[in-house]
């Protein structure tokens, strides 16, 4: 396939669940003309207490799917299936696999001043080390700490944004972080950009989020232009979400609070997809 057929191909993004539509929404943003299809492997969610080989399966599984739909680019949005699985998946395709990880840590190391960066997210997220391991590549001088939050997905799905329960949890989890006079806390956790107010409002002016749906945004971007990927259709991209389970509540708040106007959602199976089946070169 030529570049110029590739660029009309979608951005194919995948999360455990319904959280990475941040980085939907982020995406969006920055280029109105992509068409994007999300897969939120909501049968399985959570990753974030799964270990590396059932990740890396499952990352597999779906971006095998991503690509069969033709996709051009594909974003792991979730944190966990970046910090775990990433490495597989660029050994089995040959598309560019975008993590939220390294634009994370580069964003987090540019904006700390006293170079002690704290990191959120799931309990495989942080056991992983990615964060710590993608800060420290960039800059060694930089102290990372860091803190498994498995509470705050299931607050965030009942929607509890700025619930006292949420502000407590929250309080629990990141005072002994600014106790250790972190400056910088990188959200790793595609669910916590829907908490960024709350946790603003727990943490105080002086330390600095760093959002990594942004971040992957802002690299998505350039991957596309170095590529010469980019859509150049005079039209607005369209947005395909398919979903492996169809229950769960929180994908009408996700779609509310990010404003994304999802229209139609389909269910899809990607149980028993097979190695042989997925890496689908173009
Ligand atoms: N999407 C996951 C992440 O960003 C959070 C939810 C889960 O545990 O699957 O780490």
């Amino acid at each position: 396939m030529s570049n110029l057929n590739r660029a009309e191909q979608p951005i194919g993004i995948f999360d455990s669940g319904i959280g990475g539509l941040t980085v939907v929404r982020a995406i969006k943003d920055l280029l109105p003309k992509e068409d994007l299809f999300y897969l939120g492997d909501t049968a399985r969610l959570p990753y974030g207490n799964k270990d590396r080989l059932t990740i890396e399966r499952y990352s597999l599984e779906i971006a095998g799917l991503l690509t069969a739909e033709g996709a051009k680019l594909v974003v792991v949005a979730c944190n966990t299936a970046s910090a775990l699985a990433l490495p597989r998946l660029h050994e089995v395709f040959r598309i560019p696999i975008i993590g939220v990880i390294e634009s994370g840590a580069r964003a987090a190391v540019a904006h700390s001043r006293n170079r002690r960066v704290g990191v959120i997210g799931t309990r495989a997220t942080v056991a992983s080390r990615a964060y710590e391991r993608a800060i420290q590549t960039i800059d060694p001088a930089v102290t990372v700490l860091s803190q498994a939050c498995p509470l705050l997905v299931p607050l965030i799905e009942e929607g509890m944004f700025d619930h006292s329960v949420t502000i407590e949890m929250l309080h629990h989890y990141l005072d002994p972080l600014i106790a250790e006079r972190i400056d910088t806390l990188v959200l790793g956790c595609t669910h916590y950009p829907l908490l960024k107010k709350t946790i603003a409002g727990v943490v105080g002016d002086e330390i600095v989020l760093v959002d990594s749906a942004e971040n992957c945004a802002g690299q998505v971007v350039e991957v596309l232009r170095d590529g010469g990927l980019e859509n150049r259709a005079e039209r607005p991209g369209y947005l395909e979400v398919a979903l492996t389970d169809s229950s769960n509540p929180f994908f009408k708040t996700a779609d509310r609070v990010l404003e994304l106007n999802i229209s139609r959602v389909q269910t899809r199976i990607v149980q028993g997809v097979t190695l042989a089946a997925t890496p689908v070169v173009p």
